[in-house]
């Protein structure tokens, strides 16, 4: 008797939940080589753009296969992605340096692929993306530690495009570093597992290896009190919404977590700018 034929995108439950990520908490399973979740709305635009980006020569983002029934399919990215508790490996300079380097090859690639018209999303998008007169790409404007493949003890792939939105390079870079470097004060690194971390010497690193000028390590810096209020505004957003997964995260968080960053960034321009060499 042959077994019945099933559908493996109307039965995701079928394959084995990944966890790492919160805004799909529960919803991202993977099955063989492929990985199925909820496709965002614009999904066929995203889909259409990386698969422009992989023409043009970058293989560090999934593949994406198929769109169907409100979901969708990417091909699953072989290696280890860091989850909480982060793991040593995730912290070390290599990793960190490997990041930068992976967010500029995309970025280099980025730079000769149209944007297709799309409702791109607005959650974390870059507030100067139409102001003057700057390169626009489409950033992932998420490439926290959740949302990086290692291989081999480097930076292999981006994954989790859901947030990507027109914008400056220099503002996926800001995002990029808040998370990994991460431009945090020393209380919150602590109880979000990465203490230890020394945020002046990391900031250099990453940026050296993105290969950024310096007449842009300036703008860099005025960046991260965006980034902050970004981010605040997103998980305020959420909680107001009544979303679980981000009011169960915001009740475990100190109440003055937001102004805490605000303030500790503003302490320490100076010292971020002299780490930066200019
Ligand atoms: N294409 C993929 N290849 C490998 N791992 C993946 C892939 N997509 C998701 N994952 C794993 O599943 C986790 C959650 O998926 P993600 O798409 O980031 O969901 P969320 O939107 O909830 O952040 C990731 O942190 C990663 O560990
Ligand atoms: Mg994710």
């Amino acid at each position: 008797m042959v077994d019945p034929v099933v559908d493996p995108v109307a039965r995701p439950e079928a394959g084995e939940v990944l966890g790492g990520g919160l805004a799909n908490l529960g919803q991202v399973v993977r099955r063989g080589d492929v990985v199925e979740r909820p496709a965002p709305p614009h999904a066929a635009a995203l889909h259409e753009y990386l698969r422009a980006l992989r023409d043009a020569g970058f293989d560090g983002a999934p593949e994406p296969k198929e769109l169907r029934g409100g979901r969708e399919v990417l091909s699953f990215v072989p290696g280890g992605v860091a989850v909480p508790p982060y793991p040593e490996w995730s912290k070390t300079e290599q990793s960190l340096t490997s990041v930068g380097r992976l967010l500029r090859r995309m970025h280099d690639a980025a730079a000769g692929v149209p944007i297709p018209e799309a409702q791109w999303p607005s959650e974390f998008v870059d507030p100067g993306a139409e102001n003057g007169d700057h390169q626009v790409i489409l950033c992932h404007n998420d490439a926290c530690l959740e949302n990086v493949v290692f291989r081999d003890g480097e930076a292999a792939a981006l994954i989790d495009f859901d947030f990507a939105a027109p914008g400056r390079p220099l503002w996926d870079l800001a995002f990029c570093a808040w998370y990994w470097v991460p431009m945090v004060p020393g209380a919150i690194r602590q109880v979000e597992g990465m203490d230890g971390l020394d945020p002046f010497p990391r900031l250099r690193l990453l940026v050296d290896a993105y290969g950024l000028g310096d007449a842009d390590r300036r703008t860099l810096l005025e960046l991260f009190a965006q980034v902050t209020e970004t981010c605040r505004r997103f998980v305020n957003g959420r909680v107001a919404s009544g979303d679980p997964v981000f009011t169960e995260v915001d009740a475990r968080r100190d109440p003055q977590r937001w102004d805490n960053i605000q303030k500790w960034l503003a302490e320490h321009n100076e010292d971020f700018l002299a780490a930066l060499g200019v």
